[in-house]
């Protein structure tokens, strides 16, 4: 009996970790169309606004704003239009997690 439930604990353990590692994967690929101006890790160079760092409620309420508009944007609002709410969350969390330079 505890044996079997010790089983338990160990493949939820590995199925979380699987389940995140996917998350993340989806998250880099999302944040690698952002890298031209915003760089690899959010560290923009060429005064674009750096990423990094940023907090992310503040991020996720950017791409709402570019998205519909209520933020003038000279490129942002094209990008802002392809992500989903779910998207800009994954790519909150990315940017959120990377360090400042
Ligand atoms: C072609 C260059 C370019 C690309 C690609 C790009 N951005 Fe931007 N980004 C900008 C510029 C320029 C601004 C300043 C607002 C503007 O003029 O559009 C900006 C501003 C932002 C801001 C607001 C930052 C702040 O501090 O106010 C966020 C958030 C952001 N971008 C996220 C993204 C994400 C996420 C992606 C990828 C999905 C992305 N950007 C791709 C150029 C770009």
């Amino acid at each position: 009996m505890i044996m079997s439930r010790t089983l338990l604990v160990v493949f939820g353990m590995l199925f979380c970790t699987a389940a995140q590692a996917e998350v993340d994967k989806h998250a880099r690929n999302l944040a690698a169309s952002c890298s031209a101006c915003h760089g690899t890790d959010g560290n923009s160079e060429g005064g674009m606004p750096v990423l990094a760092a940023l907090d992310k409620v503040l991020f996720v309420n950017q791409m709402k704003d570019f998205k519909s508009g209520a933020r003038p944007a000279t490129v942002m609002h094209q990008h802002a239009k392809g992500y989903t709410d779910e998207e800009y969350e994954l790519l909150a969390d990315f940017f959120a997690a990377q360090k400042r330079h």
